[in-house]
């Protein structure tokens, strides 16, 4: 992404702002182990504001001047020998912001800016954080406090900016098809050697070899290579059991490119399937099929949920998992998980709660069918363009069959 992208997305959000000030801030590296940190990844809003992928530094935007400062961290030496600091000159390049100021400068603005500006604007809280089972990055927060100490109002800004990376451009959408494509191939190159396969973790090695070697970061999410009845877990991450004939394999993958994640399911066969496991595939097959067909520009997205989950009912009921339509409990054992979530910069990438869809929106098509006691779990997950007549499935190219 070049610096112009970052500079429309920066004005789209002034224009949100109408005369306001907001800052936001990266993420900060997080402990590892000992004295290592995780390797760093930027967090989305602020990513995508100023393209700048180095921990720590700040974006402050005035919307009534139309004028952005970053504000670089101070490093110290033996950070910068160990891993290298990032130029003032490289990110005003690759940001498009031209006034790049230390710590102390941005104070100075802050306190200046808040002669004129009573309310400034900021990332708040995460909407669900309570169901994180995860310390949470800290910077948000502690800017958040911060900036309390010097405005007399900190509104939250999350939802405007969630609305506005929910409609993607041509560019965003142009990134996540590159990053659907290297996926898709990554899907053809594992399904062709499927045979061969003896473990799980073969099969998450040549997908990482397959995306590194061209180029790509690598993963956007942890892959989800699961057999037989590890693919109940949802999130199934270990990717060590050895494979048998008789089982099935989900494979949850995707690549990231140029800033966007790619998110795809497939269940496959390791051997010949038997009548229930090409039951249940096919049923969800038939399920993720129906469920895209509703995906339109204006159709409200309570009322797609809803569609959704009636349709899945007639699956489960048809294959002896539900008792009756109204028993829910069983409904949600055998699909506990949402049908659709936003995609983009982050793999869960918030829509905005928006009330219905729009063109420009990418959302996940997945349902899935989990029966632990039988050994069978199986997702089927699609990348679904909303258009100005309709969708596309970004995805189509893989085939979702056993
Ligand atoms: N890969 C995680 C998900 O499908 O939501
Ligand atoms: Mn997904
Ligand atoms: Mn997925």
């Amino acid at each position: 992404m070049q610096a112009d992208f970052f500079r429309h997305n920066r004005e789209r959000f002034m224009q949100q702002l109408a005369g306001g000030v907001a800052v936001v801030v990266a993420y900060t590296q997080m402990q590892r182990k000992n004295d290592a940190a995780f390797k760093f990844e930027q967090e989305a809003n602020f990513w995508w504001l100023t393209g700048i992928e180095t921990a720590d530094w700040w974006v402050i935007i005035d919307a009534k001047r139309g004028r952005s400062w970053l504000v670089a961290p101070t490093i110290s030496h033996s950070h910068q020998v160990f891993d290298g600091s990032l130029s003032p000159a490289t990110a005003a390049l690759r940001s498009g912001i031209e006034h790049v100021i230390d710590q102390n400068e941005a104070e100075k603005l802050l306190r200046q800016l808040a002669k004129t500006h009573s309310v400034v604007y900021a990332l708040g809280d995460m909407p669900h954080a309570e169901y994180f089972d995860f310390i949470q990055n800290p910077t948000s927060k502690k800017l958040y406090d911060s900036l309390g100490r010097i405005f007399n109002t900190v509104d939250d800004c999350r939802k405007t900016l969630a609305q506005l990376r929910a409609l993607k451009q041509p560019e965003e959408i142009a990134a996540m098809k590159r990053a659907i494509s290297l996926t898709i191939g990554g899907f053809n190159d594992v399904k062709s050697k499927l045979a061969n396969y003896m473990h799980e973790y073969q099969v998450e090695a040549d997908f990482s070899h397959y995306f590194r070697s061209r180029g790509a970061v690598g993963h956007a999410y942890d892959p989800i290579v699961a057999a037989g009845k590890n693919a109940c877990t949802l999130h199934y991450i270990e990717n060590n059991t050895k494979l048998a004939k008789n089982e099935l394999l989900l494979l949850d993958i995707g690549a990231q490119v140029d800033g966007y994640a790619a998110d795809i399911t497939r269940t496959y066969a390791l051997g010949r399937p038997t009548k229930r496991q090409a039951e249940v595939h096919g049923a969800v097959q038939a399920v993720q099929r129906q469920v895209i067909q509703l995906l339109s520009p204006g159709v409200a997205v309570r009322e797609y949920y809803e569609k959704g989950e009636k349709i899945m009912k007639i699956a489960l009921l048809q294959l002896g998992l539900m008792a009756n339509k109204n028993d829910d409990k069983h409904f949600h054992t055998y699909f506990p998980h949402a049908m659709s979530h936003g995609l983009g910069v982050d793999v869960h990438d918030s829509l905005g709660a928006p009330a219905v869809f729009a063109p420009g929106m990418v959302l996940t098509v997945e349902p899935g069918i989990y029966i632990p006691e039988e050994g069978i779990g199986v997702r089927i997950e699609d990348d679904i363009l909303i258009t100005t007549t309709g969708h596309t499935n970004l995805s189509a190219k893989l085939s979702t069959d056993l």
